[in-house]
């Protein structure tokens, strides 16, 4: 996720600019870059790779300026996409986070007017655009242009010839911190925390031109209030928005992913090009770990909604055994895009003849590299080593993927689609209620040994929330269909292991049922997951975590944001060291 930083007041801009990036460096990016207004000039210094140290770094002197960490979306990562991006004289200045996404024809208007465009991004259209309508009023300018542009948004824009700044968000943050004669804004409290704990969370719509001494806030038109919140947090907290974790932070970012991620590819209708996917007889997934659990998700949507015959295979063992492949569509879903293993599976596919499509989170990763198309996810840079807002963007595109290649009439196809749009608020509804999940936690947070069970979609779900579980809390979790148990688990059951029962109101629910009276049989403490109308299931269990109910296909993402929270509650419980689990790596680039 890019970072915005602006300032305004008597220190040095660029040194204040750059320390202020350097404490937004947790949200990850691949270049950055700063704009210092000097006299009636601009000075530009931009970079890919790491900040490292402030004082490596000076500008001409100046006490206005802008800076920006980028991660990727359109553009690789490099000096000319990193911004600020200016307009054909450098007299304006741009930082942006968010997507454009109709910049492609905004571009091609502005081209044809005669702007001249350096960068391949989309940020660029919005200095070129603020450039036509700048008629002395920097404001207005940014009010004119903003009309024009679809996506999501956080500007900060400077102008050479004006001692101000001046913001707009829509649908990506931006705060305002009020100093002492000096002003900041930024795209998150970490970055203004060294100067002022006082600070203004600008709301969607609002625009706000910012002296070294005072600023205004517009929305829709109308000059606007807004609270003063003091933080009380140190930078350490703040990186973390306030949570303790990374883990519950990156959790809580969910809604926001799926938003993103539904953005990139459904505007009226889905918007991938499937072209990739012309006479294929199979497609077979290959991935690791969480990504695993993704692509296992994934065929049984391609499976159910497709017809498209579909299999999965671990990465690893695809290098020493890959399947016959002809006509056949090998589709790689990685968060990291260099998870060598998955790397290396592409490549033998590509040997043999198949057609890789990779859904990848990090773009200009090898993955992006290697594959012929590329799907990316919208989840942003992930710090906390287990997987959660990216695996599920990533069932959101496997969802998206299944219901473009889908044969099921339209009618059908649209309700799921509408479903799908109000998954950010049906997971914003799971998160309201965790505490009763943190309380459910701590009822299982002594034990050594868990079982997760489920059938049907209900079986990946339970591996990844058994996965999820054993890799923070290190507690041996082990996931099953439920159908398999009289097969040899059962053996393990008893007062030592809970199981944690997925129920899915399809047609396994009776069944499923069946299975856990047979659990509770043997004494096991059973925690299920049910939706809301669920008025059978407690029944017979001992607790209930409760998610909104939604079609069956969209549990894998209600009941994962759920086991998600249960295994971030147990291993808080247990005080182990969420972020960073014991012998693990974010990023396994080694086979
Ligand atoms: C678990 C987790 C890992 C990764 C796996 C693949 O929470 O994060 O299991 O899913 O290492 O990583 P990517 O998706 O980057 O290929």
């Amino acid at each position: 996720m890019c970072g915005i930083v602006g300032y305004l007041g008597f220190r040095r801009a660029d040194q204040v600019i750059i320390s202020a990036l350097k404490r937004l460096e947790y949200r990850g990016y691949d270049s950055w870059g700063v704009a210092v207004k000097h006299g009636n000039g601009l000075e530009l210094i931009k970079r890919v790779g790491a900040i490292g140290d402030v004082e490596n770094y000076s500008l001409a002197e100046g006490n206005i300026g802008i800076g920006h960490t980028r991660w990727a979306t359109h553009g690789k990562p490099s000096e000319i996409n990193a911004h600020p991006h200016t307009d054909c004289n450098n007299k304006i200045a741009v930082v942006h986070n968010g997507i454009i996404s109709n910049f492609q024809s905004l571009r091609e208007d502005l081209k044809s007017r005669g702007h001249e465009f350096t960068s391949e991004t989309d940020t660029e259209v919005i200095a070129h655009l603020i450039e036509e309508e700048y008629r002395g009023d920097l404001k207005e300018a940014m009010m004119k242009a903003v009309e024009r542009l679809k996506g999501s948004y956080a500007i900060v824009v400077m102008h050479v010839d004006k001692e101000e700044l001046v913001a707009v968000r829509y649908k990506s943050p931006l705060v305002i911190g009020i100093g002492d004669g000096e002003c900041f804004i930024a795209s998150d409290v970490p970055a203004v925390l060294d100067y002022t704990n006082r600070v203004i969370y600008l709301e969607d719509g609002d625009i706000v031109k910012m002296w070294n001494n005072g600023f205004i806030i517009w929305n829709n038109g109308k000059e606007v209030e807004r609270k003063i919140d003091t933080i009380p947090w140190s930078i350490e907290d703040s990186e973390k928005g306030g949570y303790e974790h990374f883990m519950l932070k990156e959790i809580h970012e969910t809604p926001r992913v799926i938003e993103d991620t539904l953005f990139e590819y459904l505007s009226e209708d889905i918007d991938i090009d499937v072209s990739f996917s012309a006479g294929i007889s199979e497609i077979v997934f290959v991935a690791c770990g969480t990504s695993y659990h993704a692509s296992l998700i994934g065929r049984y949507l391609i499976e159910k909604l497709t017809g498209i015959p579909a299999r999965v295979e671990f990465a690893s063992e695809f290098i020493y055994n890959p399947p016959p492949i002809s006509r056949t569509l090998v589709i790689a879903i990685t968060q990291s895009g260099e998870t060598a293993d998955t790397l290396e599976a592409m490549r033998i596919a590509k040997k043999h003849g198949a057609r890789v499509v990779a859904i990848v989170n990090v773009l200009g990763s090898t993955a992006t590299r290697i594959a012929d198309y590329i799907l990316y996810t919208r989840a942003g840079p992930e710090i906390s080593v287990a997987a959660t807002k990216s695996f599920i963007a990533q069932l959101i595109v496997l969802y998206l993927l299944a219901l473009k290649l889908s044969k099921l009439p339209g009618s059908e196809i649209e309700k799921l689609i509408e479903e799908l749009r109000i998954m950010p608020e049906i997971v914003r509804r799971i998160l309201e209620h965790e505490e009763k999940i943190e309380q459910i936690a701590e009822e299982i947070a002594n034990f050594e040994d868990m079982m997760y069970i489920g059938r049907g979609i209900g079986v990946p779900i339970a591996m990844e929330g058994a996965l999820k579980m054993k890799e923070i809390s290190y507690i041996h979790a082990e996931a099953y269909p439920a159908g398999e148990l009289k097969h040899g688990p059962f053996a393990l059951l008893g007062k030592h292991t809970p199981v944690i029962a997925l129920l899915i109101p399809d047609e396994t629910y009776e069944i499923m049922l069946n299975n856990i009276k047979e659990v509770k049989a043997r004494e096991s403490l059973v925690v299920a997951v049910a939706d809301e109308d669920d008025a059978e299931v407690e029944k017979y269990v001992d607790f209930v975590i409760r998610v909104p109910k939604t079609n069956s296909v969209f549990t894998a993402v209600t009941h994962s944001v759920a086991l998600q929270l249960l295994a971030y509650y147990t291993a808080r419980k247990r005080g182990c060291e969420i972020d960073k689990p014991r012998n693990l790596a974010k990023s396994v680039t080694v086979e």
